[in-house]
């Protein structure tokens, strides 16, 4: 079973490689600030009250740079490089188990005369880390291997808690993901308004948690989430978390823009590719564009913030290079018409009988009760 899910993931690699030429590349001196439209990127208001005296404001670049599944000795050259080149903004996370790599480059990059005031890092608190005394030292941790003081945003990645300790996917005897002890989102929230007041990070969100685990947040906070992250692309449109959002001052972002084409073992990989969608190669087409830069596009223009990851500084620039063209009305509404509410982003395993499952299904804060995943 390892071994047909290692050739799968071997297969997807391939098959992006394929349709982008090949991914190997040298790295090269770099221009600073030298991507094409750099100074045309856009960004959204982030407002964090911390209380009468204390308020902090930034803007979030719409368009980041994802970090997951970016592979040992590519990660810290792909940052640097990003950052380089005109990039403002580095989605991180503890459970990437990267943040040194991605460090390094943000160093390589702050050497190089980009200057730490003009860019926006997020890092996101693993699910073994939900209680309260545990949120700060984990945050620190992540300073550390970032090799940062503060950071701009930190996430609760997902709703999800897992049994406490280093153990990362801690299992039960029989195999099974130990959950540990529930613990209440309110708890874990304490912990990571205390990180705000600590300064170890101007704002605090929330990944993956739904209309009504953030109601609950929001209900029991005294200092508010700015930011949600999400799966969004054409496949998942996300249009009501979207206004939900947009209501309660929260900005949204979306991850796996791309519909990630190399999703790892114990992901479905049966799933329709974003990349293969016929209407979405018709629209790069009419617009001289390739299709990831009207996925990228997508978002921007419906003010949602993107992630899209990759090591290949070819990519790494041409995902950036987006400012010469927006969607219109009309191919906003052609790409919101191909929404089937597929996930991809969610980790499964084969039962007993065969069938392929959601893993993490029977967890009491599992997010996604009543949304389609694939053909499950
Ligand atoms: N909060 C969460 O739970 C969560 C979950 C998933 C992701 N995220 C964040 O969101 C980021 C982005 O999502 P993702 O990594 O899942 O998927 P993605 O950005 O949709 O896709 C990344 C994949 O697409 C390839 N790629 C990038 N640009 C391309 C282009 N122009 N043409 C062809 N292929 C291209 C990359 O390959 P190469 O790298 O080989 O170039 C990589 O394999 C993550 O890295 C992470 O930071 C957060």
């Amino acid at each position: 079973m390892a071994e047909q899910l290692i050739k799968k993931v071997d297969e997807a690699i391939d098959y992006v490689n394929k349709a982008d030429g090949g991914a190997e590349e040298k790295k090269e001196e770099v221009e600073l600030l030298s991507a094409k439209g750099y100074k045309d990127q856009t960004f959204a208001k982030l407002v964090t009250k911390i209380d009468d005296k204390k308020t902090n404001e930034s803007q979030i670049p719409l368009l980041g740079l994802g970090t997951w599944l970016s592979k040992p000795g590519k990660v810290a050259a792909a940052v640097e490089y990003a950052l380089k080149i005109g990039y403002r903004h580095i989605d991180a996370a503890a459970i990437y188990q990267n943040e040194k790599e991605v460090g390094a480059g943000i160093k390589a990059a702050l050497d190089a005369g980009i200057k730490r005031e003009d860019i926006f890092i997020t890092s996101k608190l693993w699910n073994t880390k939900h209680a309260e005394k545990d949120v700060v030292p984990a945050l620190k941790k992540t300073l550390a291997d970032l090799g940062l003081d503060y950071i701009d945003l930190y996430l609760i990645h997902w709703p999800l808690t897992l049994k406490a300790g280093d153990d990362l996917f801690p299992k039960t005897e029989d195999g099974k993901m130990d959950y540990g002890r529930i613990v209440p989102h309110e708890e874990t929230w304490k912990g990571m308004e205390e990180c705000v007041k600590l300064g170890l990070t101007k704002h605090i969100g929330l990944s993956n948690f739904t209309e009504a685990q953030i109601d609950n947040v929001l209900k029991n906070c005294t200092i508010r989430p700015t930011v949600l992250q999400c799966e969004g692309h054409p496949y998942l449109a996300q249009t009501a978390l979207r206004e939900y959002c947009e209501k309660n001052q929260i900005v949204l972002e979306a991850y796996s823009p791309l519909g990630n084409p190399t999703r790892p073992a114990g992901w479905d990989h049966s799933l329709k590719r974003v990349f293969d969608i016929e209407e979405l190669k018709k629209m790069a087409e009419e617009l001289k564009v390739t299709v990831a830069d009207v996925c990228i596009r997508y978002q921007l223009d419906r003010k949602v913030v993107v992630i899209p990851k990759s090591v290949t500084p070819s990519r790494i620039k041409s995902n950036f290079e987006v400012w010469g063209f927006k969607l219109n009305k009309d191919q906003i509404g052609r790409i919101e018409k191909l929404n089937v509410n597929q996930r991809y982003g969610i980790p499964t395993v084969v039962n007993d009988e065969g069938k392929r499952v959601i893993r993490d299904g029977g967890h009491p804060f599992w997010p996604w009760k009543d949304t389609k995943y694939g053909n499950l």
